[in-house]
């Protein structure tokens, strides 16, 4: 991704590995300040996955595959390894698929094997985008909640590797940028990435996106997902669901970009994802200092679930699909 640091403009991934480092991108701090945080053990790397140093499905799973060649560099227990970082986060499918990947080539050089996963997140990525970047036309105005841009997949992103390339490809368009309470994923991260990209956008309350799809003013919707069931069901960033129910209300097309690493196929629906409940301190705090009464709690639920009915298309590396049309998918990795 193109960035902007103190050492001018740069080329960067969210995470790459180099020696017997781990460097991220410190997604809490962005974009008031621009650091990265070196990582060295498998036990910081769960760390910098619980406390969102590190975020964004694909992402994770390569932060995932990093902490395992870590523990492999240290001669640790794989398997004590691999649980540690499985009970990081419980909703991203790309997490457990890259753990278990890496189990499965325990053996080989993990930190090769880590490096070789990082690079295919990336070109999938890159695919994703040119699959997805003929559905925006000039003078589109889309609608994108979270953060599923380079920073959540290492590079390029998923919902925005298609309007990555169409800017690129010279196409103008505007993007409403959903700020994604309680963490606010896309007020900080997103619209962090377009500017450095240089794509029109504004940032809207997460409340507004009924008001402009019912004016007629918004033309399509493309997010993430962390965990795609077999039918079609999704999990995303908490907000997602209302946001595709209104597009379907409001006749606006509603898209799902993620490789095919997020389809859970053991899962037959979305009833089966597990939804991670993270602290009260989110909700109930703002940049550090509580704006709710004291005795109030609060309840935060990460994710949510949309079913499938409500997609128009889910955009992978390998092209559209439709849900129920996810058979050619299964054999894919
Ligand atoms: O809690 P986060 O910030 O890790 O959640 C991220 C999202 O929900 C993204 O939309 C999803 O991971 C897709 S990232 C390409």
């Amino acid at each position: 991704m193109r960035v902007r640091t103190n050492r001018g403009r740069e080329d960067l991934r969210a995470i790459w590995m180099d020696g017997a480092v781990v460097t991220v991108i410190d997604q809490r701090e962005l974009p008031r300040k621009f650091k990265t945080v070196d990582i060295k053990t498998c036990a910081e790397m769960a760390e910098a996955i619980s406390d969102m140093t590190v975020r964004g499905a694909p992402t994770i799973g390569a932060a995932a595959a990093y902490g395992m060649a870590l523990a492999w560099k240290a001669g640790e227990d794989l398997d004590k390894a691999a649980k540690a970082i499985k009970a990081t986060r419980p909703t991203a499918h790309d997490l457990f698929y890259a753990v278990d990947l890496m189990l499965s080539k325990r053996g080989d050089d993990l930190v090769k094997a880590a490096g070789a996963y990082a690079d295919e997140i990336v070109s999938k990525c890159k695919a994703i985008g040119e699959h997805g970047a003929p559905l925006i036309k000039g003078g589109h105005r889309i609608l994108t909640h979270c953060n599923a841009g380079a920073l959540a997949t290492v590079d390029f992103g998923t919902a925005l590797a298609p309007m990555r390339l169409a800017h690129r490809a010279g196409r103008k368009f505007f993007v409403y940028v959903d700020e994604t309470r309680p963490r606010l994923q896309g007020a900080k991260l997103t619209a962090w990435e377009l500017l450095n990209e240089g794509i029109d956008h504004a940032i809207i309350a997460d409340n507004a996106a009924g008001h402009y799809m019912s004016r007629g003013e918004v033309d399509l919707a493309i997010v993430g997902a962390d965990r795609i069931a077999s039918n079609g069901d999704f999990a995303n960033k908490i907000g997602t669901y209302e946001k595709a129910v209104l597009a379907k209300e409001n006749g606006v097309p509603f898209y799902v970009a993620a490789p095919v690493s997020t389809f859970d196929f053991t899962l037959t629906s979305g009833s089966g994802i597990v939804i991670e409940d993270r602290s009260q301190d989110e909700v109930l705090l703002v940049n550090g200092r509580r704006v709710s009464p004291e005795h109030s709690k609060a309840l935060n639920p990460a994710f949510d679930v949309t079913p499938a009915r409500y997609v128009t298309g889910f955009i992978t590396e390998k092209g559209m699909f439709k849900p129920g049309e996810f058979s050619s998918l299964r054999k894919v990795g």
